[in-house]
């Protein structure tokens, strides 16, 4: 595996490996890498002959109380993961090859509607920040393929619409959630639970479940399971910050006829941000 700081590079690497006829797929990751992130770079190498992985803790996409600064950094342990899990090129840019004229004073690329929903409603610019990393790495790799987890399930919507909004030739994976056995989506903030927090934090999973299982259709009744969806977190001691059921294809509220479905979750469990998602489908009656 090479690992390549700079854009210039990767460019010629990536040319030549076209040259001998090889399609390319692009994980893009913060770092913190763990057995989710792996699977994606396996779901990558399925698709194409080579793998770049991109590792960038983004600053553009935390707010200004977020841990940007805290973010985990193993470097070499990701470096040594990605190795072995068979990735052609660790792309580690810094900020300055990433964002040349600084990033107050960057382009940004935004998805109107979905990003100040849902997460984008407590995190005002963070999809505004995902976008515009992503579009640089897309700019940079020109990828075949690009892969993303579902857990994220927000940010896979919001890139689906804009490579589809921008007629960006790539086509964009899902990889599934990777979850401990207690259901606990695996996240690389996890390592911010204490032990305590740790043991409450599958409840988050557990309730997403419960109100995919109880789903009652649109309306008031889903509204009212929604709400005591929230107490129940409530309850074993989350903060949240919500739990809806939407479309799963473009967030919106579901109506009588909608068929594929998302719970989606944000909550705090002391200074942790969690959040999780399933998707199910309802049959017409
Ligand atoms: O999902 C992530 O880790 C990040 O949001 C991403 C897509 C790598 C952009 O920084």
């Amino acid at each position: 595996m090479k690992t390549i700081r700079d854009i210039s590079t990767l460019r010629e690497v990536l040319q030549s490996f076209r040259q001998d006829g090889e399609t390319v797929a692009l994980v893009p990751t913060m770092g913190g890498l763990h057995r989710g992130h792996m699977n994606l770079v396996q779901l990558a190498s399925e698709y194409a002959e080579r793998v770049v992985t991109s590792v960038f803790v983004n600053p553009t996409q935390f707010g200004p109380q977020e841990d940007f600064a805290d973010y985990p950094r193993p470097f070499d342990t990701d470096r040594r993961r990605l190795s072995r899990g068979g990735v052609d090129i660790l792309f580690a840019p810094n900020h300055e090859e990433i964002y040349p004229f600084g990033a107050d004073d960057m382009t940004t690329v935004s998805v109107p509607g979905l990003s100040t929903i849902l997460c984008g409603e407590y995190r005002p610019g963070h999809f505004d920040g995902v976008t515009s990393i992503v579009n640089r790495l897309f700019n940079v790799t020109a990828p075949d393929v690009a892969v993303f987890g579902q857990k994220d399930y927000q940010q896979l919507a919001i890139i689906r619409r804009m490579v589809a909004d921008l007629h960006m030739p790539i086509k964009i994976l899902a990889g599934p959630t990777y979850r401990e056995k207690s259901g606990l989506a695996l996240s690389s903030r996890n390592r911010y639970l204490t032990d305590d927090e740790r043991k409450l934090a599958p409840e988050l999973y557990a309730t997403v479940c419960d109100c995919r299982d109880q789903y009652p259709g649109s309306g008031k009744a889903l509204v009212d399971l929604e709400q005591s969806c929230i107490e129940q977190l409530v309850r074993v001691g989350f903060k949240p910050e919500y739990l809806q059921v939407r479309e799963a294809g473009d967030l919106s509220v579901p109506d009588k006829d909608s068929r594929h479905l998302v719970v989606l979750a944000a909550a705090r469990l002391g200074e942790t941000r969690l959040i999780d998602n399933v998707l199910f489908e309802v049959n017409g009656s």
